[in-house]
């Protein structure tokens, strides 16, 4: 089929994973997707800084960019409200999918976005803005469809959960393992939105969006953060047989009889036998309650820029997929032909 061209906004942390992935997989993609997946241009700020990546591809630009006629797809791993916001709108009216990992953004203004994007017909999605690698938002939003579900509960900032678990197995300072996680890419450009507790909160809006076909935004998630907790209050949880977390806990409530929602983050002590507890650096872990499905599990790495971009690249195969086969799904033509070992030759 006719390329899917690709506008990349944004070349950090997660934007290189994501040129690299789509480089190095380059044939499996065209197979999976039916068409090639071409990179058009790539908006950065500072085009000097990126040597990684082909400079013809670079601009200063992103607003002629994501409006350039060479584009059908975008991708935007910038971070943060604006330009992020005016440049999707920009997108979905004009018809291009859209993927993104901005979890702040989507937290505020998922609304105006999604109605864009219903305006033009254009996808919006958005894995990686929730728990990185862990394919957590399409289950919620496409397996779960036909279940109710009643409560989304866990650890989804890969940072703070770095902090703590520093701090729990090796009396490490917070200031250290802050600074590490930040080296390690796993911290927001401005790292107190992780630290109190506004990543988090971005994600419980999301989650419980999606969860009770609700709109949730950020301001109302009621937030903690960790700053408040202290070396002491760690080790004297650890001596009552307890582990210090950073919850997002999403549930319906019933008060008076009156259904709603309750959607919050803060620390909380948790048994250490608790499968939470177990949870450690950038990973994350997130339970699902169900009314027929019952109670899942799912558990992966949270933060960091190739668990991210794993995630920003399987949106992309979704929405270029959609494109070439008019939002048919997978066909089975699109599975490269591997041979089947037999047992003994592998
Ligand atoms: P970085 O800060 O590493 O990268 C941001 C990129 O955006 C940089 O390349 C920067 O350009 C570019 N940029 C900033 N402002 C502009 C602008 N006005 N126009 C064009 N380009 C701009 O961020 P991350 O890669 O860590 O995060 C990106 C997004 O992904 C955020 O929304 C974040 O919340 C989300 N995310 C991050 C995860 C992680 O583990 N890091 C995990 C899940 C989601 P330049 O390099 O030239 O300065
Ligand atoms: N800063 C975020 C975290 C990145 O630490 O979880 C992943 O969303």
């Amino acid at each position: 089929g006719e390329p899917i061209r690709v506008a990349l906004l944004g070349c950090g942390t997660v934007g290189t994973e994501v040129v690299r992935l789509l480089t190095d997989q380059a044939a499996d993609l065209t197979a999976r997707v039916g068409a090639p997946v071409e990179l058009t241009g790539i908006a950065v700020r500072r085009p000097n800084k990126h040597r990684e990546v082909p400079a013809e591809l670079l601009t200063t630009d992103a607003e002629a960019l994501v409006a350039s006629a060479d584009v059908d797809v975008v991708v935007e791993v910038i971070g943060g409200i604006e330009p992020a916001r005016t440049l999707l709108l920009a997108a979905l009216r004009a018809g291009k999918s859209v993927v993104t990992a901005n979890k702040a953004l989507l937290a505020e203004h998922s609304g105006e976005l999604f109605e864009a994007a219903d305006a033009s017909g254009a996808d919006l999605y958005f894995e990686a803005a929730v728990a990185g690698a862990i394919p957590l938002l399409r289950p919620l939003r496409e397996s779960l469809a036909g279940d109710r579900i009643t409560r989304v509960m866990g650890i989804v900032n890969g940072t703070t959960n770095f902090i703590l678990s520093g701090m729990d197995s090796t009396g490490a300072g917070y200031g250290e393992t802050l600074e590490e996680a930040t080296r390690l890419g796993y911290a927001e450009a401005d790292p107190t939105a992780d630290v109190d507790g506004f990543d988090a909160a971005s994600k419980a809006a999301i989650l419980a969006s999606l969860a009770f076909h609700s709109r949730v935004t950020a301001a109302d998630v009621h937030r903690e953060g960790i700053a408040s907790v202290s070396a002491a209050d760690i080790a004297a949880a650890k001596a009552l047989g307890r582990t210090v977390k950073l919850l997002a806990i999403c549930e319906r409530v019933s008060t008076d009889g009156a259904e709603g929602i309750s959607v919050r983050v803060h620390p909380a002590m948790i048994p250490s036998s608790h499968p939470l507890a177990g949870v450690h650096g950038a990973f994350n872990a997130v339970f699902v309650e169900a009314d027929a499905a019952g109670e899942m599990m799912f558990y992966g790495q949270g933060a960091g820029g190739a668990p991210t971009a794993s995630a920003v690249l399987g949106d992309l195969v979704a929405v270029a997929r959609n494109r070439v086969h008019q939002g048919r799904g997978p066909r089975e033509s699109a599975y490269a032909a591997l041979p089947v070992r037999p047992m003994g030759q592998t």
